[in-house]
């Protein structure tokens, strides 16, 4: 008799907390998730561009050389122009002075702009392009 007193009092009063506030969640954590998932997505972050695109060939160490040169300092450096490099003639001879902009053209189709280049990876993505460069302009040597 005590028990079904008990009972009939605390189950429907447990049904309405739980039902209103149960609802709540099932709409705000998908928004959550939603909005938090795609500002992750849209902040392109260059370091780790650079470390999943680049990293197999290139390293960012003074005077280190991978398949492809350092990388460090490479904004205002004459191209081809690593110290025991394993360079192509068609970059020795390119007369670039690497800069944003023709950083910006090489890495949207290396080849288009140095007939004969051994490197073959190109960011066809504008923004990944743009990060991947705001990454290489901040490591600089000094
Ligand atoms: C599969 C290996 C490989 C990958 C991956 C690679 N590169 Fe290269 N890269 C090379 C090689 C090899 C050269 C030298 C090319 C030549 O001499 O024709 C080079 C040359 C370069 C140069 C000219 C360097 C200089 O000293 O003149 C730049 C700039 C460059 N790569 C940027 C990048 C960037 C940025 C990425 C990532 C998006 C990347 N590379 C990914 C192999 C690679």
């Amino acid at each position: 008799m005590i028990c079904t007193t008990i009972h009939s009092i605390t189950a429907p009063a447990a049904g309405r907390i739980k039902g209103p506030a149960g609802a709540l969640l099932t709409i705000i954590l998908p928004i959550g998730l939603f909005f938090g998932s795609s500002a992750a997505a849209q902040e392109v972050d260059g370091e780790r561009l650079f470390r999943q695109r680049c990293a197999a060939c290139h390293n960012i160490e003074p005077g280190q050389t991978k398949m492809g040169p350092s990388l460090l300092g490479i904004i205002g450096r004459t191209a081809g122009s690593v110290e025991g490099a394993n360079y192509s003639q068609a970059m020795q001879s390119s007369g670039i002075t690497w800069d944003r902009q023709s950083l910006e053209t090489f890495l949207t189709a290396p080849r288009q702009m140095i007939r004969g280049t051994r490197m073959t990876v190109s960011i066809p993505d504008g923004a990944q392009r743009a990060a991947i460069i705001n990454y290489l302009e901040s490591q600089s040597p000094d």
